[in-house]
Order: C-alpha cells, then sequence, then structure tokens
C-alpha cells in the first residue's frame, strides 16, 4: 500500500526566492547602495510616497523608496489574502474556505498565482497573508485569515507565503495580536510570554523562519501596553533576536506608525503609506538630538535594499497582463472552492438528481457575495452566483425565488435550496469614515460581529422555507463560525460555502449534484449558543489574551461543539484502519492507514493532535500537531505520515525558553477534534522516550 507524507516542505517552498539568493552578494551590494547615499536619500527609503502608482482603471499601488538617480527601484506595495486589489483581478474564496481546505499544496498555488497577478499589475510586494488567530469567530475580518489553531494557521500561511514569493515579496500580517476589529486602532492586547510564543506567534514564526517572508506588516494595536509599531519586544527581540528576520518592516497605513525616533529605533523599517512620523525633517531632527543613531537609520536601510536585491527588484521580471485573470487562475479559483465547501449535516438529501425539480430561494442566490469590502475586497470581471452554476449545470430544472414561497408553491418541488448568511454589511475590516450601506464598488465599514447568529431576516428566510417544504438545503455564506443551533434541526442538509470566489457558483452546482464529493473541514468551531465563547465585547479597549480559546477554551470547560473543529461529511464514508507510532532520532513518525469504504471516490482530511498528561503546567487538553488530505477512490486504502518533530512538543517558560518536558504524550487520530479513535501513549524521561503499554 502505498503511503505518501502529510507534509511536504520541500516541495511547499519550491520556487520561494528568498530562499534561492546569495545572501552575500546582496548582503555586499545593499552595502554598496547605502554608503552611496546621504541622509535624505536614506530617509526616503523609510517611507511611502504620497499617492500611488498608474494603475490602470483603479489606483491600487503604494510606493516606497525609488531613487532612479542611484538605480534603486521602488517597492510597489498591493493588497491582499483574497487576490489583487488593483484594477479587475481573480477573486479568490476567502483564506477562511481556504483554511477548511486543509490542503497548503493548494494553498501555495493560491500564493503564487495571487503573486502572478500583482506582478503583472507591475506591483511587487504583496500585503499578505493575514495570519491572525481567530480568537473569537466574531472578529471583523475573521474570512481574511485561515483558523483558530495555530499549527493549521501556520502551514496554511507558510504555504501562501512561499508561493507568493515565486513571483513578488510577501507580508504576512499583522504582527501581532490583531484579534478585535472595531476597536483596533486603540486595543491594548494583554498577554503573558508563554501564551504568545505558544498560541499567538507560532503561525507568524512559520513564515518568517521556515518561509523567509520578505516583509512583515505590524499591526495597530497594542502589546503589553506599547503599540505594536513601536514594540521593541516585538520587532527586534522577537522577530530579530530570537527568530532571525532579515527582511524589513512595514507599518500598518497611518496610524501604524505612531512616533518617530520610538518606532525607527524599536525597529520599525517603513511607515506606510506616506511620511508623516517618517518625514526627513522629524527624523534629521531626532538625529541632531541623537535619538537616533545613524547606525540605526542604516541598520533599517540595509533591510529594505537587501530585499530590493535578493528579490532582484533592479531587474524587475515582466509578467505578462494576460495572466490576470487566465483561464489557470480561475480553474484554480473555482477548485479552491470545492475543496474548501464543508458538509455539516445530510440526511439523505445530497446530492441532488438532475431529475429532481429544485427551488432555488433566497436573494442571496443570485447575488455576488465575495465578502469583505476592506482592505482584501477584490473586483472580478465575472463572478458565478449560485444561480449561475445552478442555471448553467445541464440538466438542472430549477425555479428561483427572492423569498419564501408559500406552501402550495413549494409543495410542487422536492427540494427548497436556499441560499443564506452574511454580506459585507455585516462583517469585515472597520473603517469607520465610511458608512455601512455603502453599495456598488464602494469600500465598506465592516466591523466585529456581536452576534454569531445570521441576521434575523436570513434566519426567518431559513424557517419559513424549512416549515413549508418537503426537504430544505442551506447553502450558508460566510466568513466564519455562525451559531446554527436556532434552525439546524428544521432542515435536512447544510452546506458551508464561505464566500466562495468569482467561480463559485459552477462549484456549488458540481457539488450539489455529486460531481464533486463535499471535503471541506471546519478551520474553526461551529458553537451551540454564543456563550460558549465566553465574553466577547467589541467595543474593549482592554483584551487579554490566554492559552485557551476555541476547541482549547471547550475542552477546558469539558464542552463539546455543535460541529467541531476539523469535522465535515462527505458523500462517502473514510475509516481509519491502524496506527503505528515510531521514534526516530528527534522526531515521531506516525503512519496511518485509511480506507475509503464508500462508493464514490472522495478526499478525507486526517488529524493528529497531542495530549500531554501529567503535566506540571497548565495545558489546553489536546493541541493540533499535524493534518493531512488524502484523496481515495472508492475501496482504497492509503497510508499518511505524519512527522512530529520534538520541537512540536515544547512549552515555552519565560526563563528556560522552549522546553520539553518529562510526562506523558498521547497521540491522538481521527478525523476531527472530537472524533479521535485510536491514541498511542509515550513517556518521555529525562532524555529517553519510552512507549507506554
Ligand atoms: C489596512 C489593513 C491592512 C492593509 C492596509 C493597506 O488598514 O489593516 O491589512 O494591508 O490597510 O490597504
Amino acid at each position: 500500500m502505498s503511503t505518501i507524507k502529510a507534509f511536504d516542505l520541500k516541495e511547499i517552498r519550491r520556487g520561494n526566492k528568498a530562499l534561492e539568493s546569495d545572501k552575500t552578494l546582496v548582503d555586499s551590494l545593499a552595502k554598496a547602495s547605502l554608503e552611496t547615499m546621504t541622509l535624505e536619500e536614506k530617509i526616503e527609503q523609510l517611507h511611502g510616497s504620497k499617492g500611488s502608482g498608474d494603475m490602470g482603471t483603479e489606483k491600487g499601488l503604494y510606493w516606497s523608496g525609488e531613487n532612479s538617480a542611484k538605480g534603486i527601484p521602488p517597492f510597489k506595495m498591493v493588497d491582499g489574502p483574497r487576490g489583487l486589489r488593483a484594477g479587475f483581478a481573480t477573486a479568490f474564496p476567502v483564506p477562511m474556505a481556504r483554511g477548511a481546505s486543509f490542503d497548503p499544496t493548494l494553498e501555495r498555488r493560491v500564493g503564487m498565482a495571487i503573486g502572478e497577478e500583482v506582478a503583472a499589475a507591475g506591483g511587487n510586494v504583496l500585503l499578505a497573508p493575514t495570519v491572525n488567530l481567530l480568537r473569537h469567530p466574531g472578529w471583523g475580518r475573521a474570512q481574511e485569515t485561515y483558523s483558530e489553531d495555530p499549527f493549521h494557521m501556520g502551514l496554511m500561511g507558510l504555504a501562501f507565503v512561499c508561493g507568493a514569493q515565486n513571483f513578488v515579496l510577501a507580508s504576512p500580517k499583522h504582527f501581532a495580536l490583531n484579534n478585535l476589529e472595531t476597536t483596533r486602532f486603540e486595543v491594548n492586547s494583554e498577554i503573558d510570554e508563554r501564551a504568545l510564543h505558544e498560541v499567538y506567534l507560532p503561525h507568524f514564526r512559520r513564515s518568517i523562519v521556515d518561509g523567509c517572508a520578505a516583509s512583515i506588516m505590524s499591526a495597530y494595536n497594542k502589546v503589553n501596553g506599547t503599540y505594536c509599531g513601536e514594540n521593541s519586544n516585538l520587532l527586534e527581540k522577537i522577530l530579530r533576536d530570537d527568530w532571525g528576520f532579515e527582511g524589513f518592516v512595514e507599518s500598518d497605513w497611518l496610524l501604524g506608525t505612531r512616533s518617530t525616533a520610538p518606532a525607527i529605533n524599536a525597529g520599525m523599517d517603513i511607515e506606510m503609506p506616506a511620511a508623516y512620523w517618517f518625514k526627513q525633517e522629524k527624523i534629521e531632527d531626532s538625529v541632531a538630538k541623537g535619538e537616533i543613531l545613524t547606525e540605526t537609520i542604516d541598520r533599517n536601510v540595509l533591510r529594505v535594499l537587501r530585499q530590493k536585491f535578493a528579490f532582484g527588484l533592479t531587474s524587475q521580471i515582466s509578467v505578462s497582463k494576460e495572466r490576470i485573470e487566465c483561464e489557470e487562475h480561475l480553474s484554480l479559483a473555482q477548485e479552491v472552492a470545492e475543496k474548501s465547501f464543508v458538509l455539516l449535516k445530510n440526511e439523505g438529501v445530497l446530492p441532488l438528481k438532475a431529475i429532481q425539480n429544485i427551488a432555488l430561494i433566497g436573494k442571496l442566490a443570485a447575488t455576488e457575495n465575495l465578502g469583505d469590502r476592506g482592505s482584501s475586497m477584490v473586483r472580478s470581471t465575472h463572478v458565478s452566483t449560485p444561480f449561475d452554476g445552478i442555471e448553467n449545470w445541464n440538466g438542472a430544472s430549477f425555479t428561483f425565488f427572492e423569498d419564501a414561497p408559500e406552501s402550495d408553491v413549494l409543495e410542487g418541488f422536492d427540494v427548497a435550496v436556499v441560499v443564506a448568511g452574511y454580506t459585507y454589511q455585516d462583517e469585515g475590516e472597520y473603517i469607520p469614515t465610511l458608512n455601512k450601506e455603502s453599495s456598488g464598488n464602494d469600500l465598506a465599514r465592516g466591523g466585529d460581529r456581536s452576534s454569531l447568529r445570521l441576521p434575523i431576516d436570513q434566519e426567518e428566510l431559513i424557517g419559513a422555507v424549512s416549515s413549508r417544504a418537503k426537504k430544505t438545503v442551506v447553502l450558508l455564506e460566510t466568513g466564519s463560525s455562525v451559531n446554527v443551533y436556532p434552525w439546524i434541526d428544521s432542515i435536512e442538509a447544510l452546506l458551508v460555502i464561505w464566500y466562495p470566489g468569482c467561480e463559485g457558483g459552477k462549484a456549488i452546482a458540481r457539488t450539489l449534484y455529486g460531481e464533486v464529493n463535499p471535503s471541506g473541514r471546519l478551520p474553526a468551531l461551529f458553537p451551540k449558543s454564543d456563550e460558549q465563547f465566553g465574553e466577547w465585547d467589541t467595543n474593549a479597549k482592554e483584551v487579554k489574551h490566554g492559552l485557551f480559546h476555541g476547541y482549547r477554551y471547550l475542552d477546558c470547560k469539558h464542552e463539546k461543539a455543535l460541529f467541531p473543529f476539523g469535522f465535515g461529511l462527505s458523500y462517502t464514508e473514510f475509516k481509519v484502519k491502524s496506527v503505528f507510532v515510531n521514534r526516530k532520532k528527534r522526531h515521531f513518525s506516525v503512519i496511518v492507514a485509511v480506507s475509503n469504504q464508500g462508493k464514490v471516490d472522495g478526499d478525507c482530511v486526517v488529524q493528529l493532535y497531542v495530549s500531554c498528561l501529567n503535566s506540571k503546567v497548565d495545558r489546553a487538553k489536546k493541541e493540533l500537531k499535524g493534518f493531512g488530505r488524502l484523496s481515495l477512490p472508492a475501496n482504497e486504502e492509503m497510508n499518511l505520515e505524519f512527522e512530529v518533530p520534538d520541537s512540536d512538543l515544547c512549552f515555552y517558560d519565560r526563563e528556560a525558553g522552549w522546553v520539553l518536558e518529562s510526562c506523558l504524550y498521547r497521540f491522538s487520530i481521527g478525523f476531527s477534534s472530537e472524533d479521535l479513535p485510536f491514541s498511542q501513549t509515550w513517556r518521555f524521561e529525562d532524555t529517553s522516550w519510552t512507549k507506554e503499554a
């Protein structure tokens, strides 16, 4: 029986320019360039320039640091995590949907495609991925990140960075603890060193250390009372001393920089989008007063110049504009959508049969619903809505209703398919200067969700249909977890389709009619009630971050989710047949045999969690330490191999750093955080490992 690796770092890192550049040469070129510069020219490298480059129908590239006299090209920065946010571009499914694919190899391809479209538009820095942990599903920008779990987030973000850096510089964001939206400019995130390193930073570290991200964007908020943009613990000690980061730090826009000398000394390299605190006269004044040493200016400028040389920006590769919204990228967007849908309930109603007469219900069915209208917004020339997809699926017979039809009408249909959910007016990046009702293609106000339930009109739509129809299927459009508890029992099937991107409608039709077997798994649990997540104040100015949130928090309270992290159904049946946990030199090799016991081909996601038993420190009951996606034809069996390094089993001690504690470690394997039929326990004592009986 064949064995495949759950995660192949070499494959994920393939083509990443940051890993291919000659560091010695880059360093000498950067130093030679620095030596020719005046202080004024050095300062020009440290801030954005007003306005933006010439960008076709829509300005969207933010420039910084052009010095054509010295042959130094500008950075041309542009968002974002869902696609190129300038002009028209391929709108991929939102990152939360891609998180549901649990497929880093696929995410690397998405990073490559978006990076290529940014390069085709003349950009060279992609302001993505967003890898802020989903501490609470109500976060306004939940859709823009991948997960509630740091391990899962780490691999997905790493894959995106490595893919994008085949073409442009990536910039994971927002560093760090940007987990609340409405008060993001002022909120102070309190956290102790252990929770910071163990829970809120590992996914950033993965992109920096394994992915060699060329830059990182600091966050607006404070951490332990100091703005991230001038937080030397984050920007110097952790990023530089602990992780060896060689790229540059750019601020978040406008309020991301709060000072001149404190920010520059703490390691903020580029103020974006333009100079305010980093204006020539302000920096020169600070240098004259001895508040900033010229060595510090040189240090920061070198970080900027190194990346320009490392990525060969002096000889910008030309990518044809034809690559924007090219067929290859559109079909990738469809593939991603198809692998992201999560089937949460199916009482014998899906897949649909072509001969069935369907009622397609809800305004959202015929609405372009691509997600947030903040900085992650992407406009596509054409968007396939659920209506378009079903209408164009050969053989589908359906009638569309904007609202719930009367009972006597619905009786004439075999199945009612309701498209319900959120739009950009319910969640998204909080831009206080804008109104909530912005229409057309404008930016919108966004903000956190104070309730996890659907808007009342959506719940009423579902209620009206499910009380009249023979069978009801709900297609749920969302960027995060939803409290579906009030209506889940009244419907026969629930498919989470997220904000499914510009090709979503085609993916939806193929999944509804069984051409595609749903294989997405929840990247964030769906609760039985809002209260399961504990306190959630969207106006908070002080937030305490700890070790426990999401499934870790429910485990602490010995509670079950309505639908747990990692959960998802299929049109077929998978089974774990055997598990072998073997000790290698400095890691464990875990080989899991999985079989497809059903009649149709499908993909499953095998998950590996580790629990530390009789630990002397407070620990989560279990933590995800491995996942792998497996494509299995009907009646076939395959092995999946996980590698779990000892470093992934350590806890962080403020004095001692990372510690591999002498205690029991239970490896549990299954198909969700609450479905782990196989486990094996090992004991670590002093320096040796032994398997427990
Ligand atoms: C915004 C966002 C950030 C984005 C930047 C540029 O404020 O927080 O994610 O990259 O501005 O658009």
